[in-house]
């Protein structure tokens, strides 16, 4: 369905965002892995992370999702059950890359397969490693979905491994870890960026031993998990925090609504994740955090955001990793900011749900604001206003929020085609959410 955003009333109220996505996907993993029962409240019930509890069905977890309750039985890092068919990751890379290495670890035989979009993504990142790890895994000749996973005698452990990952990437370094659970030494990888690391903080409590550190160099960023020696992990029960790649939708659209105030509970504020505060902030943005605390180890607060000018500003270097899910939104505020917004060393946002480089300066461009391309990331001239216009999300959740929240300051509406159902992979509340702050949202068959 088209979804059609115009331009209404301030955005006033408070809300609380759903589970954050990247944290949720750990959640029913790493407890199928443990030794026992795990409960979570707050997961979030969204296309992408049933396609992980899908595939944990079908390797035999036992799971029951009651609201955003989650009771995962765990069967040890050994449990899985060889999948009678193709293990379907629907359009969720994180499912894919997470569970080839849980699976690699595991050592069953399994073919890992997705829709149309993740059959695009790039697979290599993670079959070269863990080939080097004695893993045996397959893409296709291009480095694409399906993937095929050999199985392994179960006594023979993983080799060791001591990795440069050329590219900052969560995705690639969970699914390193997981598979080095199952190593016969240590697993030492090292980043160029400070990616995500929910793997990290919830593998530590559930009891794993495993450490972070920054150094200097061209990859300053290291993990180091040690020898599976009683590397057992321990079932957890834990609250998750509010998805800050969520939050974003909101509180950029705070910004460029006239007149508003929002006040955003409970929100994950993980500094590998929060760069977009620091980005919006050096152009102006009134954003404060407070009632800070703690939740399953990570950080979370509540947010205040009230309507600000904004000027534009440059994005690049590691600030671009800390933001790397937020650029749609980013983009939109940077339409409505004053004076060019320049974004660079950003390549690998041409390798997310779409080529969000291009996807975003064509979609722009059809609402009325001037963006380029470059190789690496884009440039958006911002004159504190958009036309508004149809614009197509391009199969990307992000895209169609980010282009939606668009409509909600601009001149004209903002009609974006087939959006709902791909909303609904990360964030089904968004309209609800945001019709109870005020926005005017239409939906049209
Ligand atoms: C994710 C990591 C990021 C992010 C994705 C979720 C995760 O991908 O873009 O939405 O949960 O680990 P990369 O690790 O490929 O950068």
């Amino acid at each position: 369905m088209t979804l059609v955003a115009k331009h209404g009333k301030a955005l006033l109220g408070e809300a609380r965002l759903p589970g954050d996505k990247s944290i949720s996907h750990r959640a029913a993993l790493l407890a199928s892995l443990a030794e026992g029962t795990s409960t979570f409240v707050n997961f979030l019930d969204a296309g992408v992370t049933r396609s992980m509890l899908r595939a944990l069905s079908d390797l035999g977890i036992a799971w029951q999702l009651d609201g955003t309750r989650l009771e995962v039985t765990g069967q040890g890092l050994a449990g899985f059950r060889s999948p009678s068919q193709r293990l379907n990751c629907g359009n969720s890379a994180t499912t894919m890359r997470l569970l080839a290495g849980a699976l690699a670890a595991s050592g069953i035989p399994a073919v890992l397969d997705g829709s149309p979009g993740l059959r695009r993504r790039p697979m290599q990142r993670i079959v070269d490693p863990l080939r080097r790890m004695g893993a045996g895994i397959s893409a296709t000749a291009k480095g694409t979905p399906p993937l095929s996973i050999s199985p392994r005698p179960a006594a023979l452990p993983l080799r060791s491994l001591d990795y440069k990952l050329p590219v900052a990437s969560a995705q690639v370094k969970s699914c390193l870890l997981l598979a080095g659970l199952a190593a016969g030494g240590v697993t030492r990888l090292h980043e160029p960026g400070p990616s995500r690391d929910h793997t990290e903080r919830m593998l530590s409590e559930m009891g794993v031993r495993i450490s972070s550190l920054v150094n200097e160099g061209e990859y300053p960023y290291s993990v180091e998990l040690l020898p599976p020696a009683a590397q057992k992990l321990s079932p957890l029960q834990a609250a998750i925090p509010g998805d800050f790649s969520s939050a974003a939708f909101l509180i950029a659209a705070a910004l460029f609504v006239p007149g508003s105030e929002l006040t955003l509970n409970g929100v994950g504020l993980n500094p590998t994740r929060t760069g977009l505060l620091e980005a919006l902030k050096a152009m102006g943005a009134d954003i404060q955090i407070c009632k800070t605390g703690h939740q399953a180890g990570e950080p979370l607060g509540d947010l205040k955001v009230r309507y600000s000018r904004l000027i534009g500003g440059t994005v690049s270097g590691q600030l671009v990793v800390r933001m790397i899910d937020e650029f749609p939104v980013f983009a939109v505020a940077a339409a409505y900011a004053h004076g060019p917004t320049r974004i660079c060393q950003a390549s690998e946002l041409r390798h997310k749900e779409s080529d969000r480089i291009a996807a975003l300066v064509l979609e722009l461009n059809k609402l009325g604001v001037k963006a380029e391309e470059s190789l690496d990331g884009f440039t958006v001239y911002g004159r504190g206003a958009v036309n508004g216009g149809t614009v197509d999300p391009h199969k990307d959740h992000r895209l169609a929020m980010a282009l939606a929240v668009a409509g909600l300051a601009s001149q004209e509406p903002v009609a974006v085609q087939n959006a709902t159902s791909l909303i609904g992979e990360s964030f089904p509340g968004f309209i609800a959410t945001l019709r109870s702050l005020n926005a005017s949202f239409e939906t049209v068959t």
